[in-house]
């Protein structure tokens, strides 16, 4: 018997289930004053709630947004950005309605995929979503500094928290979506996020750097983490980095530059870099860049299967049958033919077989068909058939997120 009923949210219940999904982070309690400055970014649009009684039980939020895949298209996709259930209402099937709610209605109104980031990894894969992107976390210890030529020159200069919130979402815009799995930053993203690291307990600053052009074309923003313990007393400063964001690779290298040049820092550290950013390279002391942990990142589910593997562009190479299973969105199962020209459906007997979630983890080009296959993700019909998807489905650079929701 259900007990409970899903359905979209309404603007009413915005609050409650705000502070439902707070309780389930274990986030601190949010005050009246921070709702009346974020509350309008909730929207409502996206959010299926668990209703026991009237009563909001879970929550799954979205909010629409774009995302790069291989070969430069930008599909629409939702962002999964907050899940919770009542504690006293955990494993009772709750987050399963939630989820299988949400990716219909996706599936109905032809959104090609939703991505997530999960605070725990063993949730997910039973939805269908795969880990898609990895991050980075680097660690640079002082003294550290860039070689000669790194950067193409330009300045950098400090915004206040006022000219953050003005200049940020069109320079994010205008650095563009230039690898697999950037997604858009609609207008409801950036007050949340910049309330949360601007605000006096949050602590960053924001350094924008402007090319030799006169365009601005890099940010990111740091701050301060004192790391001196009674019995470590002069173990100094360590910068904290997050969304280091750049059109180019010589404007990223002049905000490293200018990160590694503020005064009093003992460490320079950020999480969640693209895997393959050239840091140690940069250096004039590669071992001075370490990469500390890499972790996933961005959790993909292709919606629309045919949809999602037509637009994105493949390798050289003979063609592959893949044959999909997808216990959520039984739409999708079916043979697809991936080769140089393109992707779709096919009758063509399978060469390799898998479920929603490792086609995701492939869809991107995060992992190779063949280190699936010999991990038991991937059901291999023809032997010589990892092989040629690895080929189809590299890409020149690794994707990469980049944006935390
Ligand atoms: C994690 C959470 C969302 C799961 O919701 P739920 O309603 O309890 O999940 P369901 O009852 O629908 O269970 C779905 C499946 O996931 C499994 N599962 C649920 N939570 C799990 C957990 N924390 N660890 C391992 N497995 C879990 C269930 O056993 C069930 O498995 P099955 O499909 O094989 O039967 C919920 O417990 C919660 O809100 N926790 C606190 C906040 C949180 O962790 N949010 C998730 C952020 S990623």
């Amino acid at each position: 018997m259900t007990d409970f009923v899903v359905r979209p949210i309404t603007d009413d219940e915005r609050r409650p289930t705000f502070d439902l999904l707070g309780q389930a982070l274990h986030s601190p309690q949010l005050s009246d004053e921070t709702w009346a400055q974020i509350g309008d970014s909730w929207a409502a649009p996206g959010k299926f709630g668990a209703f026991a009684d009237d009563r909001p039980i879970g929550i799954t939020s979205g909010f629409a947004t774009t995302i790069a895949v291989p070969g430069g298209a930008v599909l629409p996709a939702a962002a999964v950005d907050g899940v919770g259930v009542r504690a006293d209402w955990t494993r009772r099937g709750v987050v399963t309605a939630l989820m299988s709610a949400q990716l219909n209605d996706l599936a109905e109104r032809g959104t090609s995929l939703a991505c997530l980031h999960a605070s725990e990894a063993v949730i997910y894969g039973r939805f269908g979503y795969g880990i898609a992107t990895s991050g980075a976390t680097v660690r640079i210890d002082h003294p550290a500094r860039l070689r000669e030529g790194a950067e193409a020159g330009g300045a950098v200069r400090l915004l206040d928290t006022g000219e953050a919130r003005a200049q940020l979402p069109a320079l994010y815009q205008r650095i563009g979506l230039h690898r697999p799995g950037m997604i858009a930053r609609p207008s409801l993203w950036w007050p949340i996020a910049l309330n949360r690291r601007l605000s006096r307990e949050g602590g960053y600053r924001v350094a924008v750097h402007t090319g030799p052009n006169g365009e601005d074309d890099a940010f990111a923003m740091f701050k301060s983490v004192d790391q001196s313990t009674a019995a470590d007393p002069e173990r100094g400063v360590l910068l904290e980095v997050r969304d280091l964001q750049g059109a180019n690779p010589e404007a990223i290298a002049a905000l490293w530059r200018f990160l590694l040049s503020i005064d009093l820092v003992a460490t320079v550290s950020s999480r969640f870099r693209p895997v393959d950013e050239p840091l140690s390279v940069l250096l004039t002391d590669p071992r001075r860049a370490r990469t500390t942990e890499v972790e996933d990142d961005l959790w993909l589910r292709l919606v629309d299967v045919a949809g999602a593997l037509a637009a994105r562009t493949y390798g050289p190479g003979e063609p592959v049958v893949f044959e999909v299973d997808d216990r959520l969105l039984p739409a999708n199962r079916g043979r697809y033919r991936v080769g140089p020209d393109g992707a779709g459906h096919t009758d063509a007997g399978a060469d390799l077989r898998l479920d929603a979630d490792t086609l995701a983890m492939l869809y991107l080009g995060e992992w190779r068909a063949s280190t699936l296959a010999q991990a038991g993700r991937i059901t291999v019909v023809d032997p010589a058939a990892p092989a040629r998807a690895d080929t189809l489905f590299a890409t020149g650079t690794r994707p990469w997120c980049g944006t935390y929701f």
